[in-house]
């Protein structure tokens, strides 16, 4: 394929004007990709969209997007609660779909969303796409090569203060699992597999806040601890809220039999990793493994199958397990039980050994 896969974008707004831009646009300049229209229901956005980010079609209705002729791959970036619909829609008409986290705020339509993906000519890529990392493959080696022997169990960490742009990450459909806690039970799960029972305690810590500079009330949970089983004593606790205002922990923590397997940084950021082996009896650090990687890396992801006929890594099985995992664990930290976790899927296998790469640089999260 020499001409470029042509973007439609649904949602203008934070992640879409600066982290996936930055993205597309040396994509764009290589003529990889171009983005034909972009949609937005904010008709405020058409100027930014228009004059500063290049992109030549604006329109508030994003049917328009999906039935464009001169849309190959649609990127759903909205709020969370129009992720299903829009990304239902868009592979009805079998368009390749990027659809930010979660895939869906239920089961019932994501159990669609993963069915469609598998009967339609479009590829279906589902955020967060943490597992392409080299940091986390390489961990995934590490781990299943045996480096810290059985793994026994693990924590993992990611938090901050809270968006302060828009109400819908407090209200029902938004939270902190959906928005943080996703990336946590993603990595998780790729290394460990599919789990099989969850339990929490979620609550709202902070009722009132202001953001976008006016007060309102949270509804949605601000503060979580999840613990999950995957069987045989195995347990992992996923600490995340929007509670944080700052920490020096490792992201990830493994715990094997032989030795503790760490990331540092955050997991959608990774800023190397640490390995302790009782048969070596120190730790190796690694810093700096992911010095290209950026977590909207999904997307080169997705254009790099289209172009070459590949199958992507990143699959609608695992966001829907890790979908699962959330909506049980607002189910447990309201009623105090625990749940069986029914779905299963096949993490992905990172055998093939990647080059190491040099340290880099550092980021905070509201450089996103
Ligand atoms: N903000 C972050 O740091 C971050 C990081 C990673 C992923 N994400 C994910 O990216 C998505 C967007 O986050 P954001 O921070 O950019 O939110 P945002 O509110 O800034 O942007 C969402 C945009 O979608 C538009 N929109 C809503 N419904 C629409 C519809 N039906 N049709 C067209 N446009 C519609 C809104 O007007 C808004 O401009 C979310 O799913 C979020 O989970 C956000």
């Amino acid at each position: 394929m020499t001409q470029p896969t042509r973007i439609g974008i649904v949602g203008c707004g934070s992640v879409m004007q600066r982290p996936y831009m930055r993205l597309i646009q040396p994509m764009r300049a290589v003529g990889t990709v171009d983005v034909t229209i972009a949609c937005d229901v904010r008709e405020e956005v058409r100027e930014v969209v228009q004059d500063r980010l290049g992109i030549g079609r604006f329109t508030t209705d994003y049917e328009e997007v999906i039935d464009s002729e001169e849309v190959d791959v649609v990127m759903v970036l909205t709020s969370m609660r129009e992720h299903g619909p829009i990304t239902r829609a868009a592979l009805a008409a079998g368009k390749h779909v990027l659809v930010e986290k979660p895939m869906a705020v239920t089961l019932e339509e994501a159990a669609e969303i993963v069915e469609m993906a598998r009967h339609s000519s479009g590829l279906l890529v589902c955020a967060p796409h943490v597992v392409l990392s080299n940091t986390y493959q390489t961990m995934w080696r590490h781990i299943h090569r045996g480096d810290v022997g059985k793994v026994l169990m693990a924590r993992a960490r990611y938090g901050h203060s809270g968006p302060d742009w828009r109400p819908w990450f407090y209200l029902e459909g938004g939270g902190a699992l959906f928005d943080l806690g996703v990336y946590n039970i993603t990595c998780l799960t790729g290394w460990l597999g599919p789990a099989k029972r969850v339990m929490a305690m979620t609550g709202v810590a902070i009722p009132e806040r202001v953001v976008g500079g006016e007060m309102m009330r949270v509804e949605a949970e601000d503060n979580a601890h999840v613990l999950i089983d995957w069987g045989d004593s195995v347990f992992a606790v996923v600490t995340t809220g929007f509670t944080m205002q700052k920490y020096r922990s490792p992201a990830l923590e493994v715990y094997g039999s032989e030795g503790t397997i760490q990331m540092m940084g955050d997991d959608w950021n990774p800023t190397g990793y640490e390995l302790w082996r009782n048969d070596v009896g120190a730790w190796q650090i690694h810093e700096g493994t992911d010095r290209d990687w950026q977590w909207t890396d999904g997307l080169r992801h997705l254009v790099d199958c289209i172009r070459n006929d590949k199958t992507p890594v990143v699959t609608p099985e695992h966001a829907f397990h890790v979908l699962e995992i959330m909506l049980k664990a607002q189910e447990s930290g309201g009623d105090g039980q625990s749940k069986t976790i029914e779905s299963s899927f096949t993490p992905p296998s990172f055998e093939e050994e990647q080059e190491e790469v040099a340290p880099h640089k550092v980021h905070d999260w509201t450089q996103r």
